[in-house]
């Protein structure tokens, strides 16, 4: 929303359309947009300018290309104040089409808008009630209930002067489900109201007072009234700006303005200056918005944001006593240019070859190389508690899990207590039995997805110890965890997730370290896995350099249907995750095969044609590994071997090798997982397909 600050129509759109292909990670069936009309050609019965909808099946490239076929609308406009609003989808009810994308609508008119991101469960109750009120549904989404509500309670509103904010507050308290809403209506021009509940949704916030850092806004309780916290610290304001004065203020009038809908000691004001050039966005990821302003704030379940007249207020839903009622204006770290290509042909290939620095900011600041203390600063107040824990569970999803599974047997050697390792879904499905003892672990590179933050939630009301290992500050389970770690990669675009998973990997050995700092019988052991830490940067670097190799190596089995991929022990997670990165994005078969199963059923797929990838490194399984290896080239398997450099006599039976550089064992499977990132890149591209977009998944999968 633009307050004061003119936009041309055109202008409008390329910032809604950019903000899109920047979430387009996270979904990419379908797009829209919707943005007041012309004020010569299109009003609405009550003189307001009617809202112009625009959707598109497919890329946000597609809806771009569709915006400007529109005809008789005045691309040069100058929009003083304006609301406008875009959402692209991974489908859940209803198939990638037009009609079924967001902007979903109250009517033809289009009075009401609004664009949803998560699932709505209850929507068969509602569209059956709304049904019986004659509305009639035009698209097969969850989300088409809401527009057709809030019309509803609009046309059954009881006084005329009834707030747009307080319509959503009547909504949302008749939806079940996760949602983070922005709604936009004809009604009430310039006006924006959003509001979240398990979904992600942030503000940000532009205005001439840039310079002001973390300025918190809290309620006092005293003067009933919401004041800035530490007035006093904020930093002063850079030369040409006004000196003291925040980015954002207390606005009197916004309180006195809701007041009639709302009780006061449930509002919170927030406003850039009045009359002030600002701009607001709502966005559920910060990467939509981070060029035009590095100031957010996040909201928390129940809060209904709105603006009015260029003041953003935020209302709660519910207030609970001892509720921390503080919103704090953030200044995100995020640089436009983390979120660019660059030269790289893809997000994922320029995360494979940022490895060596990504790994390196995990553990900056974190391990003294000279006395080989690790200090996770999230975690450390809560250590003995960890300590005394019965055991630890590690949760996650996808390629999330797959780093617990990495890390499960080093863990279990330096915390000496059992680890158990779990897929979100699947430890809920069995209502897994938690106690108070025990510390859970939820590793999630988005910090959002649906599944494992349920079973934070589930963990929470068993009253265990939560740590949310977590790339994104700000994100659910971050802020939702008892304690944590940032893994600090920086921002992960690319559907396959590459950097996140070396960077949990290395995260999650860096708390083993910490866990056991007073072990004496450990401490050669950690020495060793330190000594194994301040290396591995350099050690990255010399496994991209394989890339050429690696193509070669794709370019011979790109037209293949499946590829296995076979190790144990330290190795076996590489194993998964690389059969993961193959199937997600070359959409060949991949299996990820345990080489000690591989005598109880897998061996049955073995033959001269089947493509397989054996990983053997001169660990303690590699004995094991080469009888694995024995009995697939017995069956005239033709294996293609992963292993350490200097080791001829595997070179001798495999079909084709990639070296690596030798590590600590622990540590091995952060190398070996690169080759196959590489190998399913280079798949990928050679088969034809978006390496970034792969077909039916999304980034952050935000429903269960
Ligand atoms: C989705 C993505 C996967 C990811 C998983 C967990 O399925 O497509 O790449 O590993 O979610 O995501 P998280 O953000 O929790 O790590």
């Amino acid at each position: 929303l633009n307050y004061c600050v003119p936009r041309t129509r055109k202008e409008i759109f390329e910032l809604l359309v950019k903000g899109l292909v920047r979430l387009e990670y996270r979904g990419y069936d379908s797009a829209g947009i919707a943005v007041d009309g012309d004020k010569k050609t299109e009003m609405d019965k009550n003189n307001n300018q009617k809202i112009v909808l625009i959707k598109k099946k497919g890329k946000v490239k597609a809806l771009d290309e569709e915006l400007y076929k529109k005809d008789g609308m005045d691309l040069q406009a100058e929009l003083g104040t304006h609301f406008g609003i875009a959402h692209t989808r991974w489908a859940t009810h209803g198939e990638p089409s037009a009609v079924n994308s967001h902007p979903q609508r109250s009517d033809k008119n289009n009075e009401f808008v609004v664009i949803h991101n998560g699932i709505i469960t209850n929507y068969k109750e509602l569209k059956k009630y709304l049904n019986s009120k004659g509305y009639e549904f035009e698209s097969e989404t969850d989300t088409e209930v809401i527009p057709k509500l809030i019309k509803y309670v609009y046309d059954n509103r009881e006084r005329d002067d009834l707030s747009f904010s307080t319509l959503v507050e009547r909504v949302i308290q008749q939806l079940e489900g996760a949602f983070a809403l922005v709604f936009k209506s004809c009604n009430y021009p310039g006006e924006a109201v959003a509001t979240r509940r398990g979904s992600p949704l942030l503000i940000g916030v532009r205005s001439e007072y840039e310079s002001a850092e973390h300025i918190p806004i809290q309620y006092n309780s005293a003067s009933n009234y919401f004041v800035l916290r530490g007035c006093a610290n904020i930093p002063a304001v850079t030369a040409g700006h006004r000196a003291t004065e925040p980015i954002v203020r207390i606005n009197d009038d916004v309180q006195e303005k809701n007041s009639h809908n709302w009780p006061e000691e449930n509002t919170m004001a927030v406003n850039s200056g009045e009359g002030k050039a600002v701009e607001y966005y709502f966005a559920s990821d910060a990467s939509a918005i981070i060029e035009h302003t590095n100031k957010v704030l996040y909201l928390e379940d129940d809060d209904i944001a709105a603006v009015v007249d260029g003041a953003l207020s935020i209302h709660r839903l519910n207030r609970l006593a001892g509720e921390d009622p503080v919103r704090a204006i953030q200044t995100l770290q995020m640089e436009l240019q983390e979120i660019m290509k660059g030269n790289f042909e893809a997000f994922m290939q320029k995360e494979i070859f940022e490895q060596p620095e990504s790994v390196y900011n995990t553990m900056r600041g974190r391990i003294c190389f000279d006395t080989n203390k690790v200090v996770l600063g999230g975690l450390k107040d809560h250590l003995k508690e960890v300590k005394r824990c019965r055991r630890l569970i590690m949760i996650g999803c996808g390629t999330s899990f797959h780093a617990a599974v990495a890390t499960r047997q080093i863990l279990e050697e330096l915390t000496e207590l059992p680890v158990m390792v779990e897929l979100a879904s699947d430890f809920l499905d069995r209502n897994t039995p938690v106690f108070r003892d025990d510390v859970c672990f939820y590793i999630s590179q988005s910090g959002e997805t649906a599944d494992t933050l349920m079973a934070l939630r589930y963990c929470k009301e068993r009253g265990a110890l939560t740590v949310g290992i977590t790339n994104t500050v700000g994100s659910s389970i971050s802020r939702d965890t008892d304690c944590g770690v940032h893994i600090n990669a920086g921002p992960e675009i690319g559907v396959a997730s590459t950097k996140a998973y070396t960077s949990q990997f290395v995260a999650l050995i860096m708390f083993g370290l910490m866990m056991s700092e007073d072990r004496i019988s450990l401490q050669a052991r950690r020495l060793e896995i330190i000594n194994g830490l301040k290396t591995l940067p350099d050690m990255i670097k010399k496994v991209l350099t394989l890339d050429k190799n690696i193509k070669s190596i794709a370019d011979e089995l790109y037209k293949q249907k499946s590829l296995l991929v076979m190790g144990r022990g330290f190795n076996y997670a590489t194993c998964l995750e690389g059969a993961l990165k193959i199937k997600e994005i070359t959409y060949m078969h991949s299996e990820g095969i345990l080489a000690g199963e591989l005598k109880h059923g897998p061996l049955a797929l073995i033959d001269k044609d089947m493509p397989v990838i054996m990983i053997i490194m001169k660990d303690a399984c590699y004995t094991k590994c080469q009888n694995a290896l024995q009995q697939v080239t017995a069956r005239s398997g033709r294996p293609i071997i992963l292993c350490c450099q200097d080791d001829p006599e595997l070179v001798k039976n495999a079909y084709k090798t990639i070296e690596l550089p030798q590590t600590v064992d622990c540590l091995q499977g952060i190398l070996s997982v690169i080759p196959l990132q590489l190998m399913s890149f280079h798949l990928a591209v050679l088969r034809g397909y978006d390496v970034d977009c792969p077909r039916n998944l999304a980034k952050s999968v935000t429903v269960e």
